[in-house]
């Protein structure tokens, strides 16, 4: 498994803002949807289908290439705190489709429950998909999430996974479990504390979108 932490000035801009507890919620969940953006642009490099063609200019022919349309991506919001993270994704990606899915974290026992599944029974071959939660943990909710997407016919090799911020136990697990998978992520922070934050990570990010 490989875990990719671009090295961009604004990818650590955003950043800081995320980890400040003074940035209001309204600045904190447009700082993720910003995050994301950029995030799932770096992942998106040497990735996306292409078709080429000609096209007419006001001022002549020009050889041209589109991302193909007929390959849409598939992006894949754990909610909630995965949709601020996914916010633009459906906008600046020219093809996508959106499979919610919610799951929650028990706060007592760390557990991943699913309440939400809008995944189609099986993924066409050669799919591609962006897996997106702003916090990878303990893991759980990450590990469990990939194994319904590979339940559903697709490999760790066609999934990228998008985060704000990762932590050693949750990249252990997928490393262990899902070799050939990409991760992508603006931090890795080293602890998680005995409720399942991360430190100094930047709180609950669910909460601080969406109350
Ligand atoms: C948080 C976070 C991840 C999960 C990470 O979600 O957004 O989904 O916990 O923890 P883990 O790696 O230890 O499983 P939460 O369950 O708090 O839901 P929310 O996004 O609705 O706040």
């Amino acid at each position: 498994m490989l875990v990719m932490v671009p090295p961009h000035p604004l990818i650590k801009h955003l950043t800081s803002v995320l980890r400040n507890e003074q940035t209001p919620p309204a600045m904190f969940k447009s700082a993720m949807a910003e995050l994301g953006r950029l995030l799932i642009y770096e992942a998106c490099r040497d990735w996306l289908p292409m078709i080429s063609g000609e096209i007419q200019s006001p001022m002549g022919v020009a050889n041209v290439e589109f991302v193909d349309p007929r390959e849409p991506v598939a992006i894949i919001p754990i909610l909630r705190a995965g949709l601020a993270l996914a916010e633009h994704a459906a906008t600046f990606l020219p093809a996508t489709k959106t499979y919610h899915l919610g799951m929650s974290r028990d706060e007592e026992t760390l557990q991943p429950s699913t309440y939400l599944n809008k995944m189609p029974e099986t993924f066409p071959e050669g799919s591609r998909a962006l897996v997106i939660d702003p916090m990878l943990a303990t893991g759980g909710t990450i590990v469990a999430a990939l194994d319904l997407l590979t339940a559903k016919g697709l490999t760790p090799k066609q999934i990228k996974v998008i985060s704000a911020v990762a932590a050693p136990p949750a990249l252990e697990k997928l490393s262990r479990k899902f070799p050939g998978l990409l991760v992508y992520t603006a931090m890795i922070d080293p602890v998680v504390n005995e409720k399942g934050f991360i430190v100094p990570g930047l709180g609950d990010a669910g909460d601080r979108c969406y109350g």
